[in-house]
């Protein structure tokens, strides 16, 4: 049995289930934040360039996505749907109907041959697979136009973020370790790098504009920047860090100590031009979750800091054997000192600073 439910502007039908792959239909009501963050983020796009697109939802489902996208943004013009499943074909119609939406096209076809066929067009592309996006990052490099957004959803974070090593050097080509910290972090700079490798290949290189790692999934959203010489610069981005136990960290070339990952980038994950403008439509909405402001209000303050470094507390106290004092007590230490430091988005007491090391053990401990 269908169930009727609103989610942002759409009116949607979905197959109720216990969100598992093997649904008729997936949906996860989880995701919502990350789909009203996507919604924001193409609306702040369009704004910010004053293009108007056409998006392609290429692992549609119910098409929840797209269909969003297109009520809640002006300057989407057409959307493209697309889903391998049948019954996500047979939904994703009535559900385009039922939202009056006036200019798409329906495809059942793998995501990276309806890519490639729209090879150079997309204007927008979102990607939102089961598992690794690993499979899909060329057919994606190569349809994402010059100046084009595109938005990657990965769930499978154990390996992105250490936990298989041997996994993550298949999947991704990363030496990895389980004991670098904060996992968040390390995974959205795993994704990065493959990202920036798949587009490099295409002469493509690109801007990352927001990284999120929530929950059981990280999301990335980047602009392309189709320029050999910027595709270069992104490379020269990767390179190995190397820690210590008390999670003192560095990137480096050439790691010299045995506790190293890479190559991974290095460059910041957040933009913060783009975030202000997302959060500031965001608060305009009153579609958009509570839950989804707070998320981009810690990712705005994160991008305050985009040369910083990221420190799990708890971590370092735990190695020096000190209880964790309260964030405002460090901040105002570190301040002092003439540096800053902020809370980020990710669970766990995790902070950016542009403070040294040093010093940052000097106000923590
Ligand atoms: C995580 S769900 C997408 C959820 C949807 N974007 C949303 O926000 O609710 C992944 C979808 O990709 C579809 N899929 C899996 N492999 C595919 C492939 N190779 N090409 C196209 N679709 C695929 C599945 O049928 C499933 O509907």
């Amino acid at each position: 049995m269908k169930e009727n439910i609103q989610e942002g502007l759409a009116k949607i039908q979905i197959f109720p289930g216990k969100i598992k792959k093997s649904d008729i239909v997936f949906y996860n009501p989880e995701m919502k934040i990350n789909r009203d963050i996507s919604s924001l983020a193409i609306e702040t796009f369009t704004s910010l360039t004053g293009r108007t697109v056409k998006v392609l939802d290429v692992m549609a489902a119910s098409g929840i996505r797209g269909i969003r996208y297109y009520l809640e943004n002006k300057r989407v013009e057409k959307v493209i749907f697309n889903d391998l499943n049948p019954h996500a074909i047979k939904l994703i119609k009535d559900n385009v109907k039922k939202n009056n939406i006036k200019n798409y096209e329906i495809y059942q076809k793998d995501a990276a041959e309806l890519m490639h066929q729209y090879r150079f067009e997309g204007d927008v592309v979102d990607l939102d697979p089961f598992g690794s996006a690993s499979y899909y990052l060329e057919a994606l490099a190569r349809c994402t136009s010059n100046k084009g957004l595109f938005m990657v959803t990965f769930t499978d974070t154990a390996v992105l973020s250490g936990t298989y090593p041997r996994t993550a050097l298949r999947r991704y080509n990363v030496e990895h370790r389980k004991d670098y910290f904060p996992k968040g972090e390390v995974a959205l700079r795993v994704a990065w790098k493959v990202i920036v490798e798949c587009f490099a290949k295409f002469d493509k290189g690109i801007v990352p504009l927001m990284s999120i790692s929530h929950k059981h999934y990280i999301k990335v959203m980047g602009m392309v920047d189709k320029h050999k010489k910027k595709a270069e610069e992104n490379l020269k981005n990767l390179e190995y860090i190397q820690y210590k136990d008390n999670q003192e960290k560095e990137f480096v070339k050439c790691p010299k100590e045995e506790k190293y990952i890479g190559k991974i980038w290095k460059g910041s994950l957040q933009n913060e031009e783009f975030i202000k403008k997302c959060l500031s439509i965001g608060k305009r909405k009153e579609y958009i979750d509570k839950a989804s402001l707070k998320l981009l209000t810690r990712l705005f303050d994160e991008s305050s800091i985009p040369d910083g470094k990221y420190y799990e507390l708890p971590k370092i106290t735990k190695y020096y054997k000190k209880p964790v004092k309260s964030f405002q007590e460090i901040k105002r230490e570190i301040e002092q000192r003439g540096y800053r430091m902020k809370k980020t988005h990710m669970k766990g007491n995790i902070v950016i600073t542009d403070a040294p090391f040093e010093i940052l053990k000097e106000c923590l401990l």
